[in-house]
Formats: structure tokens, sequence, C-alpha cells
């Protein structure tokens, strides 16, 4: 199962150092980082393929002629939230500086446009060759962290640069590294996800068709941006986001405390759960029989975000999201703008969401819609792309 959370990919080349990176994964994991192992060819002349799968509890990938109906390169290469390669012995700089893709773990760092960190393992001379000296430039150019070896012993007697650097180093090289690409950083972001229920009796209830994907896919945005996250979920069948507080609701007035609890303390609330407008006004307290049915009386439950949008300070942000079913274009953009200010909220998103074109699919298509004025057409995208665009508007309205 994908797990989602910060995920490293690391990269294991052919060195004696690879023992090394045993050390690694565990302490990369202390670090709150999810670990898949892909080793090299030559990597598994020091360390066996059965060690990583243990150690990282992951599948692990050595080469691309495997499980091919995955396309695991391709999954491996955007799943992640960094590569890194430890050791990285000189011919695997010298293959990367050439863009080659000759071997599974070459092809994922071809593949990927993620931050990718380089931790070079080799005999002094072989790291001081004008050779690698120029293939570490050129990567450098592009964009690769490459770390530099640390100066000691090597495996024979020589000494010089080039060992495998301390473990607590790279680690903390990776995060600083990470954290470059967080502009979220120290912001709390409150995200509401899913869709709420409210009981009839013990058995029914009234609920919606929202799958909660969009709050998930927006939390796990947020979280890699730097954020701190606390999701709110009701009632959504998605497995729980690694270093993400989840607090979990069933009904709206739930909902509603939690929200109400944790919004003074948050920079923005993404309200994307689908809440129920109306409640049972007296649910039973068994299973009703079929005798006893009569009309459902409904009540009203409170609007949440139109309650926070009426608290919130100079400086909080409010994001509403707005579900219309069979409604053109044009009218979609001024119910949005409706919507917006009837709430007192700083953004909007606002889609159709009828012939089951957006609830429970992993894509989305609408408008987001800014108070500052700002409209932005949404074409079919996907739900992970739109959290990226509306965390990038969500900093502007931040300031
Ligand atoms: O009015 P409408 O239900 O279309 O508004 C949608 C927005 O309002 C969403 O952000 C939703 O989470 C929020 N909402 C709410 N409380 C309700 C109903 C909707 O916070 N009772």
């Amino acid at each position: 199962m994908f797990v989602r959370g910060r995920q490293i990919l690391l990269g294991i080349g052919g060195g004696i150092s690879a023992y090394k990176s045993c050390e690694l994964v565990r302490r990369l994991q202390d670090n709150g980082f999810v670990v898949s192992v892909v080793p090299t060819q030559s990597s598994l002349n020091f360390v066996g393929a059965s060690t990583w799968a243990a150690l990282s509890g992951r599948k692990v990938y050595t080469d691309l002629w495997s499980d091919v109906e995955d396309v695991p390169h391709i999954a491996l290469a955007q799943n992640c939230s960094a590569i890194v390669i430890a050791p990285t012995t000189a011919d695997l700089l010298s293959r990367l500086a050439q863009g080659r893709a000759d071997d599974l773990l070459t092809n994922i760092v071809l593949a990927s446009t993620k931050p990718k960190i380089l931790v070079p393992a080799m005999h002094p001379e072989m790291w001081s060759n004008p050779a690698t000296i120029s293939n570490v430039n050129i990567l450098r150019q592009r964009g690769f962290l490459v770390i530099e070896p640390d100066h000691g012993r090597m495996t024979g007697d020589d000494v010089g640069v080039g060992r495998y650097p301390e473990v607590a180093r790279i680690i903390d090289e990776i995060n600083q590294h990470l954290l470059r690409n967080a502009d979220l950083l120290g912001k709390k972001i409150l995200i509401t996800a899913g869709g709420t229920r409210e009981n009839i009796d013990p058995v029914r209830f009234i609920g919606n068709r929202s799958s909660g994907k969009q709050g998930f896919a927006l939390a796990y945005a947020a979280a890699k941006r730097g954020a701190q996250v606390h999701l709110i979920a009701a009632n959504t069948q998605l497995p729980v986001i690694d270093g993400i507080t989840t607090t979990f609701v069933e009904t709206a007035d739930e909902m509603d405390t939690v929200v109400k609890a944790e919004f003074p303390f948050s920079d923005a609330l993404i309200m994307s759960a689908a809440v129920s407008d109306f409640k049972v006004a007296q649910s039973s307290d068994h299973k009703l029989h079929k005798q006893e049915i009569q009309p459902i009386d409904i009540v009203l439950n409170p609007d949440i975000v139109a309650g926070v949008g009426m608290m919130k300070q100079k400086g909080q942000i409010v994001v509403g999201f707005a579900a219309e079913t069979s409604i053109e274009l044009q009218k979609l953009q001024s119910a949005g703008r409706d919507k917006l200010l009837a709430k007192g909220l700083d953004l909007i998103y606002v889609n159709d969401v009828s012939d089951g074109k957006v609830f429970g699919s992993d894509q989305t298509t609408g408008m987001l819609i800014a108070k500052s004025g700002t409209v932005i057409d949404i074409p079919i995208i996907s739900k992970d792309t739109l959290s990226e665009i509306l965390l990038d508007q969500l900093l502007v309205e931040l300031g």
C-alpha cells in the first residue's frame, strides 16, 4: 500500500560502504521518513535485497524488468519527496552526469522532478580524479545536492577524502535541503475532509458521496510544503497520512466543535469537507421498525465555515469549497462569488459535481475564486495538482 508521508527513495550504489546505509535507513525512519530502497545490481554484492526489505519494511525493487505492469520506475519517481543515493559510486556519478538510464535507479532519477541528494563515497584518488570532479560539477549545476565525503581511513590502509559521512550529518543535510522547498514552514493549517453523517437511528444516517480524497490530497501537499497540518476527517476510507495529526469525526456538530476549538491556533482553515446542511431533529436511540416509520423532522446544522468566517482575526485565512450540480459555467462563478461573500471566505473552490464527475474521483475541475478578485479556471486535473494551485493561492492571500 502506498503510504503518504515524507518519503525518501534511497538508492544504494555498489560500494563497500553500502552497509553503512543500513544505519541510515533506521535513522531516517527515526526522523519520520518512510524509506523505499532501490539497490543497484552491483550493490547487492555487498548488502542483499532481503536486508533492505527487512529494514525498510517495504518492497525492494532491484531491476527494470520485474513488476513491469506497475511501471515501477515512474511510480517510484513520482511518489517520493526526495531521492537520496548513498553511497554514490564514481560510476554512478558518471552515469547520472551523462543522463543515462541503464538500470532501475538511473531510470528513476531521470524520471523524477523531486530533490536529489547524492552521498559519494569512494577512494580518495577516485574522488579527486578530474573526471569525477567534472561529473560532480555538472550534477551540482543541474540542482543535485552533492554532500562532501568525510576525511579519514578507507577500507584498506589509505587515508584521505572519500569516506561515507557520519549518518547524522547526512540527515542534517537532507532535512535542510528539503526545508528550502518548504514555503509553508511555520504555518498551521486546519483541513476538513470527507462527508458528515447525521444519525436517523443507530443503523441509518443521512450522508453524502464525498470520499475525502481532496482533503487528504490538500493535507499531504501542505505537509510536504512544511505546514503543520491538522486534518479533521469525517467518514473516509483513506489510509492516515504519516506525520499528520488526524481527528476523526462523524457528524457536523462534532466537526464544528473540533474546528472551532482549533481555528484560533491556526493560520488557515480549508473547509473541503461536505457538511450535511441538516440533521434529524430527534434521532432514535434504537433501530426504527417499519411500523414506527413516520415523516422525519429535520433541522439545520450550524454552517461551520460561516461561523469561522465571522470569528477570524486579521491574518487568518478561510477557504471554502462549493459543490454545485447542473449549473452553467457562467453561473458557477457568480454562485461561487456569492458564497464567498456570504460566508466571509478569502478563497473558494467551486465545482460542478453532477454525474459523479468529482466525488470519489482522483480528478477535479472547477474554478478558484479569491476575495481579491482573482479567478482561476481549473481544467480537468488531479486533486494533487489542484492542492498545489490552491496552496499557492492561499500563500498569496496569507501575504
Ligand atoms: O453552502 P454550501 O454547502 O454550498 O457551502 C459549502 C462550503 O460550506 C464548504 O466549504 C462546506 O465545507 C461548508 N459548510 C459548512 N457547514 C455546513 C455546510 C457547508 O461549513 N453546514
